[in-house]
């Protein structure tokens, strides 16, 4: 009863568009949001001024988004008066904007063009769900003061389980500025796939990009291979376009090169990065390989350091994700060479190890001014102050949180978007998931407190947010929306909103969110919207 009443107040909600204001609107929640007297219509004849030359990007974009709903494309000039003013003050912090609406017209200040930008989404959403009238879209007066709460707001994708294109790819970007999301954390080697170009090791892309097929059904119970190669990589041409267009979108790429496990595909290139004298075989299913880079070896980090020198190259970000996930012993438990470092170094063990080769690639890393972030697994065996944390197992969280370093949080159960969507199996469209049972319903991904059990004093070490999408089971692009959406809606809500959240008064904007989806050919999963996500 009490789903259905939810489900017919959003469809009031959503019925009674003329009454729509700016609180019940925009997704992610803003910070402060008070009706003023009057309205403005924008219409097909109204300028855009950006009062800065940085500004001009960003209004380009808002109106290529707006198009649809005006029926033309606005004029963008750089001056001061128009009906919509876009502006910088300084003295705002870099992420905070104002959008004003007045009968006078629409007024932006960012304290940056990125927080202009934020300010321009928000604009377009009100557009999106504004009243249609003969002279053009009438929006509600309204003045609103925003910025976000955790300064990493971030979405990953892994594209090595599958390749997607370069024009999926932004597609994917431009779903994450929608959602005023800012860092796209991109999942670029894998046991199955190797996926960045390389040009020191060629055979990274002529060898490892390439699997010769893949499974069938689920890894746990499948014998069964489809005989159809899957491959496909990034050039350094392809890498540069993404990095910019994100850019663009004040979003930056974060690379991942995951070491020292998930990289069969690198073996499969050069086996002698491996501890044992063999062949290997790019992985054409899926889980945990126990065939990890060689930690012995000094060539191991000639290699390493020859892929990270390109890496920097590639990608502006302050940070370098250098993975440290799921790296099983037992290659090095046997292997002569892991033995004699280890005890060259004078290390306890294989977590050690695993800590001596991190920290080695950190010092590479600060060598180019970057920074690391690493999965929660990098602190077994110890981790500089220097490392952010990327927590993604509840398990190592209250350690993570009490080492005092940096934590970026994607704890699996409201974070990772390859989880079923809907506790009615039976209703769940989308096939095989990782995780036979497991479940993550909108209001799940919602219900993240990102200072849950932390005392005010450590809320600081908190800097981050992301969703995750891993794709073993996600062959194609119309699938890592439906995975995505509306979840990643939530996420970054939970990244954004500053104070109380409600996930009905969430659910209910919720509804004009899909419809901006829908006008932008952006797909998104059902259940939420048609009340079978949830049964109580
Ligand atoms: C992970 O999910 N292996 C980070
Ligand atoms: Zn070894």
């Amino acid at each position: 009863m009490k789903r259905i009443a939810l489900i017919l107040t959003a469809l009031v909600a959503v019925a009674s568009l003329s009454a729509q204001t700016a609180k019940t609107v925009i997704v992610p929640r803003p910070m402060e949001v008070t009706a003023v007297k009057g309205a403005y219509t924008v219409t097909a004849k109204s300028v855009i001024a950006a009062t800065d030359a940085e500004l001009v990007r960003p209004a380009e974009l808002f109106a290529s988004y707006v198009a649809n709903d005006l029926g033309a494309t606005l004029s963008v000039e750089q001056k001061q008066k128009g009906g919509i003013v876009l502006s910088l003050d300084k003295e705002l912090a870099s992420e905070e904007y104002t959008l004003n609406i007045s009968s006078k017209g629409v007024k932006i200040v960012g304290g940056t063009p990125a927080a202009v930008f934020y300010g321009l989404q928000s604009l377009r959403q009100l557009v999106s769900a504004g009243e249609a009238t003969k002279k053009g879209i009438k929006l509600e007066g309204v003045a609103i003061k925003d910025k976000p709460l955790l300064g990493h707001r971030g979405a990953m994708l892994d594209v090595c389980r599958y390749f997607y294109t370069v024009a999926e790819v932004k597609r994917f970007i431009d779903i994450m500025a929608i959602h005023k999301l800012n860092r796209f954390h991109w999942h670029l080697t894998e046991d199955q796939g190797w996926r960045i170009e390389i040009k020191k090791y060629p055979n990274l892309v002529k060898i490892g990009s390439k699997r010769k097929e893949t499974i069938i059904g689920h890894r746990r119970y499948s014998k069964v291979y489809d005989g159809t190669p899957h491959g496909g990589y990034y050039t350094h041409n392809e890498i540069k376009d993404i990095v910019k267009y994100a850019a663009e979108r004040y979003i930056e790429v974060i690379p991942e090169i995951d070491m020292p496990g998930h990289m069969v595909a690198a073996l499969a290139s050069y086996p002698e990065l491996g501890c044992r004298d063999e062949k290997f075989e790019v992985r054409t299913t899926w889980g945990i390989s126990k065939d990890v880079l060689c930690v012995g070896k000094e060539s191991t980090f000639e290699f390493i350091e020859g892929v990270l020198s390109e890496v920097v190259e590639l990608f502006p970000s302050q940070y370098i994700h250098y993975g440290g996930d799921e790296t099983p012993r037992h290659r090095w438990k046997e292997c002569p060479h892991c033995q004699k470092r280890i005890q060259e170094e004078g290390l306890k063990d294989e977590n050690e190890l695993q800590s001596y080769f991190m920290h080695r690639v950190e010092k590479f890393l600060a060598k180019h001014n970057r920074k690391v972030i690493g999965w929660d697994e990098i602190i077994y065996g110890g981790i500089n102050k220097s490392a952010t944390i990327m927590l993604w197992n509840d398990r190592n969280r209250a350690k993570a949180i009490s080492l005092g370093n940096d934590v970026i949080l994607t704890p699996k159960y409201y974070c990772y978007m390859d989880y079923y969507q809907t506790n009615r199996p039976w209703s769940n469209k989308e096939g095989l998931m990782i995780h036979e049972k497991r479940i993550l319903t909108l209001r799940k991904a919602y219900s993240l407190n990102p200072f849950e059990g932390l005392q005010p004093s450590e809320y600081g070490r908190i800097k981050g947010v992301q969703a995750n999408l891993w794709t073993e089971y996600i062959p194609n692009f119309q699938e890592v929306q439906i995975n995505l959406l509306p979840r990643m809606a939530a996420i970054a809500e939970v990244g954004w909103t500053i104070g109380e959240r409600n996930f009905d008064e969430f659910g209910a904007r919720m509804h004009h969110l899909r419809k901006l989806y829908d006008k932008n050919g952006i797909l998104y999963a059902p259940y939420f919207f048609d009340g079978t996500d949830e049964i109580e």
